[in-house]
C-alpha cells in the first residue's frame, strides 16, 4: 500500500467536492435526516464553493491518495474564531475525511500530520476543531492523536441545534 498526502489545488476542485460529498454522508447518514444531510452536503461541497475555497488564502487543503486514488482530505482554516480559544496563535482543523472502505490504514493520521506540519511552519502553536458530540468515533482519534477538550458550541443544523466538543492540540 502507497500513502502519500499532497497540497490540493485548484485542479482539485472536483475531487474534493466528491470526496466532500461521500465522506460526509457516509460519516452521518445513520445519525441525520437524510434531506438535511443532503442538503448540506449539496450546498457546502458544490463546484463554486469549493472552487472559492481552494482560492481562499485562510484554506489550505490535502488529499490523500492511496496508491494513486483519492481516498480522503483534511482542510484548514486560518483567521476563524473559536469561542474557548480567544487568546491562542491557533488555526483550525476544519475537515479530516476519509473513505469509509479506506478508514483504518493511517491515512487520518497522517493528513493529521501533514496539517501539523502546516501549522507549524507557518507560525502558530495550537491547532483547534469542533466534533460533533455524538461522533464519538472521531472523539476517539482525536483523543488517541494528543487533543483534549476545552469546551463546547453550538452550532444551528437542519431543524435543530447541535452541540461540538472543541478540541485542541498544542503543536
Ligand atoms: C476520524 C478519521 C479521519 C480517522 O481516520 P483513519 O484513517 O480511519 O484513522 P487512522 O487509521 O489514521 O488511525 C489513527 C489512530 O487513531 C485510531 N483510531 C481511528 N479511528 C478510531 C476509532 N473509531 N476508535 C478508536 N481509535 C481510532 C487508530 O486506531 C490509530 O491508532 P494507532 O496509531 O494507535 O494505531 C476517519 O475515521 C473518518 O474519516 N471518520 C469519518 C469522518 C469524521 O468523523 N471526521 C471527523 C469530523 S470532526
Amino acid at each position: 500500500m502507497n500513502l502519500s498526502i499532497r497540497h490540493a489545488n485548484i485542479y482539485d476542485k472536483n475531487i474534493i467536492c466528491a470526496l466532500g460529498v461521500t465522506t460526509f454522508y457516509e460519516a452521518y447518514f445513520e445519525q441525520d435526516d437524510s434531506h438535511d444531510l443532503a442538503n448540506y452536503v449539496t450546498e457546502s461541497f458544490s463546484a463554486a464553493r469549493i472552487e472559492a475555497e481552494l482560492k481562499d488564502a485562510n484554506s489550505t487543503f490535502f488529499v490523500a491518495e492511496l496508491d494513486g486514488k483519492a481516498a480522503g482530505y483534511a482542510k484548514l482554516r486560518e483567521n476563524s474564531e473559536a469561542e474557548c480559544l480567544s487568546n491562542e496563535n491557533a488555526v483550525e482543523l476544519q475537515r479530516i475525511y476519509v473513505l469509509e472502505r479506506a478508514k483504518g490504514r493511517g491515512i487520518g493520521a497522517r493528513l493529521l500530520n501533514r496539517c501539523a506540519e502546516t501549522a507549524r511552519a507557518k507560525g502558530y502553536e495550537t491547532i483547534w476543531l469542533g466534533v460533533w458530540e455524538k461522533n464519538a468515533a472521531a472523539i476517539r482519534f482525536y483523543e488517541k492523536s494528543g487533543f483534549v477538550k476545552v469546551g463546547e458550541v453550538q452550532f444551528p443544523y437542519g431543524k435543530s441545534v447541535g452541540t461540538n466538543h472543541v478540541m485542541k492540540i498544542n503543536l
